[in-house]
């Protein structure tokens, strides 16, 4: 499976028989984005909320083909009202895609969309597919619970907020990271605006004075996980 970050918390999977799952999609309006909404596809979107910065670009990229929307049920039916396809799920519950199980938990958080629907509660969202398991933890403050979740599926990468003011800075997202134990952990939801700059590489450096490796992608990179 191969995991590419297009910057914030925009990431897409794809896993060896060629499906594309994008998570939290913000391309357009989004200053650090390497990329452009059009040259984005998908065959599945997950979305963790619904905050403009998450669900982006999420129905443009599905105007272009057969997307599939994954969300918790009240922003899966809030996709639905706008036309699109959803499978509802919600927080604590897994489902056995095609290509993988997807499983949402918690997060600490809040959910309204940009034309101010209520859109149910946050979510993570742990992606499990080609013998990986990919957690992305959403908008969060840091909570306990993170330990719970790595005990109950070994986490190979996670990918965590460490931007501060909306979710958790760099000192609480170590702590997340050393709770949840993944194999790689992986900063998001940073320097996209002024209010949440912060330094991945100091992240990267305290986490692994902790002993989890961690990996700073470049907004654009593409890696084999
Ligand atoms: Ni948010
Ligand atoms: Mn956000």
């Amino acid at each position: 499976m191969k995991l590419r970050y297009f910057s914030h918390s925009a990431f897409q999977l794809t896993t060896n028989s060629g499906t594309k799952i994008l998570i939290d999609p913000f391309i357009t309006g989004n200053p650090t984005s390497p990329v452009k909404s059009e040259e984005v596809s998908a065959d599945y979107i997950i979305l963790t909320h619904a905050h403009g910065d998450h669900l982006g670009d999420a129905f443009s990229i599905a105007d272009k083909g057969k997307v599939t929307f994954i969300c918790v049920n009240e922003l899966a039916e809030y996709c639905k009202s706008k036309g699109y396809n959803a499978h509802n799920m919600h927080i604590g519950g897994g489902f056995n895609f095609d290509f993988g199980r997807v499983k949402f938990t918690i997060a600490h958080h809040g959910s309204q969309t940009p034309d101010n629907f209520y859109a149910g509660e946050p979510a993570g969202v742990i992606v499990s597919a080609d013998g990986k398991n990919v957690y992305h933890t959403g908008d969060t403050g840091l909570f306990y619970d993170m330990k719970l979740i790595g005990e109950m599926t070994p986490i190979d990468y996670m990918l965590l907020p460490i931007g501060d003011n909306f979710t958790m800075g760099i000192t609480d997202a170590v702590k997340a990271a050393q709770l949840t134990s993944p194999k790689v952990a992986i900063p998001m939801h940073y320097s996209t605006f002024p209010v949440i700059e912060a330094d991945p590489h100091e992240f990267k450096k305290n986490v692994e004075v902790k002993g989890i490796k961690s990996r700073v992608l470049q907004f654009g990179e593409e890696i084999e996980l």
